[in-house]
């Protein structure tokens, strides 16, 4: 196991070994995994390709380090405790030995199928067991897996494919969240329609068990597949720096980019952090409510639980079925020690009054974690009181898709927990915020971008197939550094507390919105010219989508608003439907016709009084009408 900092004198002393040698800091957590060859230099970089390598020329396997190394101390330990969406029916607990048993038959599957180290496949899952035992067959057999959230649409879903070149999906016949039913076989079935050739197979698990329509050709079952495998399947034996797996953001530009982490730096990197951020002991029950569709889900559901040989709870259902009491019965049912999500949730079940915690047990909560977003003070209160009641102490973990893990964070009942923020780096983390001439601001209280100096485990490769788009969104901002696109404040001792993107991304429920991205969406309704989106600040989601919409021909009513909805529902999910769109006659545009995004922002925020100077705009006559019109 990697270690566990138990004293603020010893994260103060990590910390700096880190600084002064990060080789060496890293090699002694390397050392604590199972390595079939071991790794002849720990680390070799540069910023400006970039070129990152960790643990080079190790061989392992991040299954047998997660599931085969727990057997012989561990192995009738729930690994995988399953909550179902709805709560009469029943709980799945596999341990560590019935896991790596279904991970075994599942990767013999894939194997039957044609699927071979390397090989790209794609998961569009329920939140159910199945969804980890495929992830990790994928890894237990070098496959890179590459789960794309099952609310996506069709359209995203070929789009994520065809990227990744696939060669299978893994999907179920129907998903359950609280009372809906969601087709996902018949929107992998769109998808296909869309032209996905690279797919040989798609793999469907009977989920709900309602009727799907079928193509005998390229559909399987997984009963018939996976059931009659042999229980054992050889680890194979990958180099720290193949692919583990792909996973699609979002970005400034129209197309999701595919985030790649690389296998023994994710592994050393994710255990390490969750041993420390949770401070999980060995009879601990961890839950962290987040889809296995994002990284929290990966990192923090999937890889870090388990390569800690932790107890991980699994949801799959929706927070607020049967009741909005439904987290805090589950917490109360599993007697849960750490509970990590949120804050859009939790400003939702806020909303639903203190008395629905207060009727449920929650004494056995020891750790409460967020991510996602910037959590605002009055959550951080109530999370603290009504749910930590005043004694579990708060970690606000900042981290990114391209981090892999956690980098900013209190360790709880270690560093001191000042709401709202993330405060200080983990060890081997070396975080700074700079001006936007690059330059460091080394002094405390003082507000700027946020950039990471030195390499760690982690992070980002490259984003798949395009290696120029990684160097550019990243590391050509500020030279030699790190651009996570976040501003953030340092207070007087240095804390860091994380303000929100700087770029053209948008942050809705703690998910990532690309502006290009909705309006592509939206452009593609026949009668939209144009359109711009901008983020602004919304009570439960942190932040809103406000579109503004040129139209020609259409009625400017609530019937071209609600198909410009279903528009981008289909290009990309129902979680990017903007929340307000107000039809404009112009946008305001800079002289090289670029849209001055920041009078939108102000306008869609309630802040028109002070637009600033606009006289450099090529329309400004524009602005007026814009601000009449704003909701
Ligand atoms: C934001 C999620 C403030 C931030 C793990 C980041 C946060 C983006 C926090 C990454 C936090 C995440 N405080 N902001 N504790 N955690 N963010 O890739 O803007 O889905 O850049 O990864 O979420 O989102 P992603």
């Amino acid at each position: 196991m990697t270690t566990q900092i138990t004293s603020l004198e010893e994260y103060h002393k990590e910390y700096a070994k880190s600084i002064e040698n990060p080789s060496a800091f890293w090699k002694k957590e390397a050392e604590t995994f199972h390595w079939f060859k071991p790794f002849n230099e720990v680390l070799k970089w540069n910023f400006e390709e970039p070129n990152v390598k960790w643990f080079l020329n190790g061989k392992t396997n991040i299954t047998y380090n997660a599931l085969d190394r727990h057997i012989r101390d561990r192995g009738d330990k729930t690994a995988i405790l399953w909550e179902p969406n709805h709560p009469e029916e029943k709980v799945v607990k596999l341990s560590y030995k019935e896991l790596l048993t279904e991970v075994c038959k599942c990767a013999n599957a894939f194997k039957n199928l044609g699927i071979k180290k390397g090989d790209r496949v794609v998961l569009y899952m329920p939140m159910v067991p199945e969804l980890a035992i495929g992830v990790l067959a994928c890894a237990r057999i070098g496959a890179v897996h590459s789960v794309v959230f099952a609310g996506f649409s069709a359209r995203a879903l070929s789009d994520r494919v065809n990227d990744a070149q696939a060669k299978l999906i893994i999907c179920s016949d129907f998903n359950q969240r609280g009372t809906k039913k969601i087709p996902v076989k018949k929107v992998v079935d769109d998808a296909l329609e869309l032209g996905c050739d690279s797919i040989e197979n798609v793999l469907v698990l009977k989920n709900t068990g309602d009727s799907v329509s079928w193509n005998s050709s390229k559909n399987k079952w997984w009963h018939e597949e996976v059931d009659k495998q042999m229980p054992y399947c050889h680890a194979e034996e990958m180099d720290s720096e193949d692919l583990l797996f792909i996973l699609y953001t979002s970005g400034s530009t129209g197309k999701p980019k595919g985030v790649v982490h690389t296998i023994g730096g994710y592994m050393v990197y994710t255990s390490y952090s969750f041993r420390n951020v949770f401070q999980y002991q060995e009879d601990d029950v961890y839950w962290c409510t987040a889809d296995i569709g994002w990284i929290t889900g990966h990192s923090y559901i999937i890889y870090g639980p388990l390569l800690s040989g932790a107890t991980t709870i699994m949801f799959e259902g929706i927070p607020t079925h049967p009741t909005p009491s439904r987290f805090w019965q589950i917490c109360e049912k599993h007697k849960v020690n750490q509970f990590y999500t949120a804050p859009t949730a939790i400003r939702a079940l806020m909303a639903c009054g203190h008395d629905l915690p207060n009727k449920s047990d929650l004494s056995s909560i020891r750790v409460l974690g967020t991510v996602g977003e910037p959590i605002n003070e009055e959550a951080w209160h109530w999370y603290d009181k009504h749910i930590g009641r005043g004694k579990a102490p708060i970690v606000d973990t900042w981290w990114q898709t391209e981090t892999g893990g956690i980098l900013i964070s209190p360790l709880p009942g270690i560093t001191d927990n000042k709401p709202t923020y993330a405060s200080y780096p983990l060890p081997g983390i070396q975080a700074v915020l700079v001006d936007p001439d690059g330059n460091e601001l080394t002094e405390n209280n003082v507000e700027g971008l946020l950039c990471i100096k030195h390499p760690w485990p982690s992070m980002i490769r490259t984003t798949y197939g395009d290696h120029e788009r990684c160097k550019t969104v990243y590391f050509s901002t500020f030279k030699g550094m790190y651009f996570t696109g976040d501003g953030a404040r340092k207070d007087d001792e240095g804390r860091i507390r994380v303000i929100g993107r700087v770029d053209d991304v948008i942050n809705v429920s703690g998910h990532r919105m690309g502006t290009a991205e909705v309006e592509n969406a939206i452009n593609e309704h026949p009668n939209v010219i144009e359109s711009a989106i901008v983020g602004y600040p919304h009570d439960i989601k942190g932040q809103g989508i406000y579109a503004f919409v040129i139209t020609q021909g259409a009625a400017k009513d609530n019937t071209t608003r609600k198909e410009i909805l279903e528009v981008v529902t289909r290009e990309i999910a129902p979680i990017a439907k903007p929340d307000k769109i107000q039809f404009v006659d112009g946008l305001p545009k800079t002289r090289s016709g670029k849209i001055m995004r920041r009078i939108l922002r102000k306008v869609a925020s309630n802040e028109a009084h002070s637009l600033g100077d606009i006289s450099t705009l090529l329309n400004p006559e524009c602005v007026q009408e814009i601000i009449e019109g704003a909701f």
